[in-house]
């Protein structure tokens, strides 16, 4: 996370022009990005204000979205509006996820998970898109990529601490990017692949559409699991970061 308090989403030491797909998406995702902040699911997250049932549940929504979102982008790998964003090995967290999963349910854990109903419909326009109109699965694996590319670390912290998981990072192998030395040149990266896409200025206004739209979904998720969790007790533990620490940590 490089930008301090205050500060807006935008690369400017980057030579960026205010067109490039990046600085659109960057720019017209800046809104509904703080109010995905703001959640109550994720101001209790970042507050240590999580416990091993919730946090379970979370994983098993991730599960099902980056399998969502990975079978698509396997479909459209070679798709000229897609290729040059596809970075399996650097990226795809399904298999983390389900490392993950093994180490919260045990070995039967596949037959011990189910989709929620907001997953589903996050994973239902995941599939629409792929399928139907690749040209905007972009904007699914940057919300998601990107999202995770910037606040991963913390929140594994966070999470480490709360949960009391082990420090050799069972458990949270999906905040774990193997493959990426630093986060913030892997996003310029990607950002430089974005914004080598041939794409006219309608269909990038149509891309920020789509991940607001999947910003949306994401909400709506982090509401469902903020629901589910009323009916588990809850331990408080000091474990959080206040807001200031968790925008100025740097995890490159
Ligand atoms: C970028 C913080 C939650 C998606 C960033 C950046 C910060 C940040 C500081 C800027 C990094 C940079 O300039 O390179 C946070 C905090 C969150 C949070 C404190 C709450 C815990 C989320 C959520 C999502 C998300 C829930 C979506 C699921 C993104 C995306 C970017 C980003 C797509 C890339 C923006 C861009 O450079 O175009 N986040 N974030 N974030 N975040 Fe978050």
């Amino acid at each position: 996370m490089e930008t301090g308090p205050g500060m807006a989403i935008g690369h400017k030491d980057d030579n960026l022009s205010p067109e490039d797909l990046s600085e659109v998406l960057a720019a017209g995702t800046r809104e509904i990005h703080e109010k995905a902040e703001n959640t109550q699911f994720v101001k209790d997250f970042l507050r240590g204000n999580i416990n091993k049932d919730i946090f379970k549940i979370g994983v098993v929504a991730l599960y099902y979205t980056y399998s969502a979102l990975e079978e698509e982008i396997e479909r459209n790998k070679d798709h000229p509006n897609f290729a040059p964003l596809y970075f399996p090995a650097e990226l795809h967290r399904q298999d983390a996820l389900a490392r993950d999963l093994e180490y919260f349910y045990g070995p039967e854990w596949k037959g011990l998970i189910s989709c929620s109903k907001a997953t589903k419909h996050y994973v239902e326009r995941i599939h629409h898109v792929g399928q139907e109109d690749p040209v905007l699965l972009v904007a699914h694996a940057y919300t998601r990529y990107m999202g995770d590319l910037s606040g991963g670390q913390i929140l594994s912290k966070v999470a480490q601490r709360a949960l009391k998981l082990p420090p050799t990072g069972e458990g949270l192998e999906f905040y774990h990017f193997e493959g990426i030395h630093s986060a913030k040149s892997f996003k310029q990266l990607y950002r430089s692949r974005m914004n080598e896409l041939e794409l006219d200025m309608e269909t990038k206004k149509k891309l920020v559409a789509e991940a607001v739209k999947a910003f949306h979904h994401n909400i709506e998720v982090f509401e469902e699991i903020e629901e589910m969790g009323k009916s588990f007790p809850r331990e408080v533990s000091d474990s959080g970061m206040s807001h200031h620490e968790a925008m100025g940590g740097d995890i490159s």
